[in-house]
């Protein structure tokens, strides 16, 4: 049913997204209007056929690829993504396209580290093109969506899907969310090689209580507003397109129906005119919560909340008609939900280009996105403590590589990877083999079952590969216990039993408890899952071509029963001094401090800090800024990188503020011997928060300014604030 352009005024792609919404919108019934609040999971061209001609289905979550029978169909998720646009773009009255969202989480055929690793690497630039390489690979497929970044902040390492986030820190994981916004959109996410973004799960969604998934949430809305609701905001201001609902309830009101969080400060206050997609089945689940009697009322709170698109619920297609008739909603609410999905739409050039196009182009990893991915994953590595036996030098003769991910390939992709596929994964032992041929090198599963010990004993060195599958991370997986796996620290205290210098390198996707592995081994090395260069990045930092710099995003607490334990601490009336006993008051069985600091991460040379420079005491309330500036040497004998960071602490505010915070950090280059300068601009808003009221302010008075390699390690200097 093509029609021409002086029929259907919004194809005039000429014309302004606001115009072309309103024309379209004077045409639509109450039901096309509905229908455009729809998603449906894996939509099916045969099966959905009827809907998709009545204009019933505004969106889908999953599905993938342009046209069925191409060698992308064989997996679950591949769909003839085409087949089922055509009978919404040519059969129905209107002819609007389909919406196809997927999760893209950390790549989508060049699967880089989960996002914490990514976050480890301190680097917009390299988030920036990470997000820019899956846009374009899921464009090939048809994808226009991704649910991405998560930027629900982590400091509770139990939950499963600190994996996805971006770590614990407000600054880090805004700026990193922004960098991915760029990267996943461009300038203009209607260019055929971008995506629409959506920053998620807002909000709070990381305080799961206990760190089990999609458990309730305690928090106030300073808390929100000092913390959790930040990098949102630096993802709203990078121009994300969409936001997506929480599962959880904030204080006892479930965020798909949270009116005020959602409708007054996402949409009012901060001005965000995109979407908000709910999380899948949220909307349902406010029946589950106990907050609504059934489907129809759980849609009434939904939309009234300004939940615009229904992920999969089914409440929004069977009610919300039926609502506004009743007279139980005004028709305004279900308008301003289609109005932004409908401006999401044109924005990404849908109307133009509705079809996946060129099935036969390939997006399968090339030489240029394996080198975006393997400087990725150098950066997911955290060195996190090393007695000298790193990195291992040309003669370090015959190397045995042990334990459960030496021949892996999928484990080491990490969680969320839809379209990763382990074969295109170098293996650490493919990786090793390479470097150092058969001959020299002994590969166990660290069980000590397919070779006898005492061939293994022969070897010089061991490195052994344990950790967290990447099943044991992510959505739904959370651990009561943070230890490794079962079996892997005895087989760890086997493998040190050799007497040979044992390298333990610890793929993960949570902080988990290191205290013993980093007394039985020589050198630990943190491993975030690095996706698909994971043996060459590993071999690399091992044999020291790369010097190790990534830097921790996460606090490593001592054992699970610290969590949780962040940069978030916020000063008691009986603080504890570093030099005092940390036990006074506290744990009679245990210290309180942590066991890895935020931003930790050694390398293979020393760095030493020179005191911090201000080019001025003081900083006006309103306006201006001061130069930072700290000397950093390289006083080792290897060349590396060193993320110097900046931290605050504002001593007296009006509501408690934390002890240490993250405010922004620069990263140099050195060479041995070379020193360099980190600078800074330092401005008020930097340390503006909100207050009693919950309002934004920036208080006269001192702020103590710290600089240097994590967040317990650092020079100090004073800022002072004046009118
Ligand atoms: C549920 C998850 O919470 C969300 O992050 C994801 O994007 C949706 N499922 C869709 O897969």
């Amino acid at each position: 049913m093509a029609m021409h352009v002086e029929h259907r005024p919004w194809l005039d792609a000429t014309r302004p997204v606001p115009e072309r919404v309103e024309a379209l919108m004077a045409q639509m019934t109450l039901e096309e209007k509905v229908g455009q609040t729809h998603q449906v999971a894996n939509i099916h061209p045969d099966d959905d056929a009827e809907l998709l001609r009545q204009g019933s289905i505004g969106s889908s979550l999953f599905a993938s690829g342009a046209t069925a029978g191409n060698e992308r169909d064989e997996g679950v998720l591949a769909h003839n993504i085409d087949a089922a646009q055509r009978h919404a773009v040519e059969d129905s009255r209107l002819g609007i396209p389909v919406l196809f969202g997927r999760d893209v989480i950390h790549g989508h055929r060049t699967v880089f580290p989960i996002p914490l690793g990514l976050a480890a690497a301190w680097d917009e630039e390299l988030a920036e093109q990470a997000g820019e390489i899956a846009a374009h690979e899921a464009a090939v497929d048809g994808v226009a969506w991704t649910f991405a970044p998560m930027v629900d902040l982590s400091e509770e390492p139990r939950w499963g899907r600190v994996a996805e986030s971006l770590g614990e820190t407000p600054v880090l994981s805004g700026r990193l969310a922004a960098a991915l916004v760029r990267g996943f959109q461009g300038e203009d996410p209607g260019h055929p090689d971008r995506i629409a973004a959506c920053a998620k799960h807002f909000a709070g969604y990381g305080l799961a209580a206990g760190g089990r998934d999609y458990d309730t949430v305690s928090v106030g809305e300073n808390t929100l507003r000092n913390l959790h609701l930040r990098p949102f905001k630096a993802a709203v201001d990078g121009g994300v397109t969409t936001v997506m609902a929480a599962f959880n309830d904030v204080d006892g009101i479930p965020m798909h129906a949270h009116r005020h969080l959602l409708r007054d400060v996402l949409k009012g206050e901060w001005g965000f005119e995109g979407l908000v997609v709910a999380d899948w089945n949220g909307v349902g689940q406010l029946v589950n919560q106990g907050v609504a009697v059934d489907l129809r009322d759980a849609a009434r709170q939904a939309i009234e909340a300004g939940v615009d698109l229904d992920m999969c619920s089914g409440g929004y297609s069977a009610h919300l008609a039926d609502l506004v008739r009743d007279g139980d909603i005004a028709e305004g609410l279900v308008d301003d939900a289609v109005r932004r999905i409908l401006t999401v739409k044109f924005r990404l050039g849908l109307f133009e280009r509705p079809y996946a196009g060129e099935p036969t182009r390939s997006n399968a990893p090339t030489e240029q996105t394996r080198a975006v991915a393997r400087r990725a994953a150098h950066a997911a590595h955290v060195l996190v403590s090393n007695n000298g036996v790193l990195p291992l030098g040309p003669d370090c003769g015959t190397v045995h590589l042990s334990g459960p991910f030496a021949e892996e390939g999928e484990a080491l992709l990490g969680t969320w990877t839809l379209d990763g596929r382990g074969e295109d994964v170098v293996s650490p032992a493919a990786a090793f083999r390479e470097r150092l041929g058969s001959e020299r090198l002994l590969v166990s599963d660290g069980r000590f079952s397919d070779r006898s010990v005492q061939q293994l004993r022969n070897a010089d060195v061991t490195v052994a590969v344990v950790g967290e599958h990447s099943w044991r991370s992510g959505e739904a997986n959370s651990v009561s216990d943070i230890g490794l796996p079962a079996g892997q620290l005895d087989a760890l205290h086997q493998l040190a039993r050799l007497g040979k210098p044992l390298v333990a390198v610890v793929y993960t996707g949570r902080p988990l408890e290191l205290g013993d592995v980093m007394d039985l081994a020589d050198a630990v090395v943190v491993v975030w899952h690095p996706g698909i260069e994971a043996g060459n990045a590993l071999a690399d930092i091992v044999f020291g071509d790369v010097s190790p710099h990534g830097r921790l995003p996460m606090t490593f607490p001592l054992t699970t029963g610290h969590i949780p334990t962040s940069t978030h601490q916020r000063p008691t009336g009986r603080l504890i001094e570093r030099h005092e006993d940390p036990r006074l008051g506290r744990y009679l069985d245990d210290l309180v401090f942590p066991r890895l600091p935020f931003g930790h991460g050694l390398t293979y040379t020393t760095f030493d800090y020179g005191v911090p420079r201000l080019s001025a005491p003081q900083l006006t309330r309103s306006s201006g800024s001061v130069r930072l500036e700290v000397d950093v040497t390289n006083i080792g004998d290897r060349a590396a990188r060193e993320v110097v960071q900046l931290y605050f602490r504002d001593p007296v505010a009006e509501v408690t503020r934390p002890l240490v915070e993250l405010t922004d950090w620069a990263v140099l280059d050195l060479d041995p011997g070379e020193t360099g300068t980190a600078e800074f601009t330092v401005t008020a808003e930097q340390f503006a928060y909100f207050g009693r009221d919950n309002t934004a302010r920036v208080d006269a008075g001192e702020i103590v300014l710290q600089v240097g390699p994590d967040a317990l390690t650092g020079k100090r200097t004073t800022l002072t604030i004046i009118d």
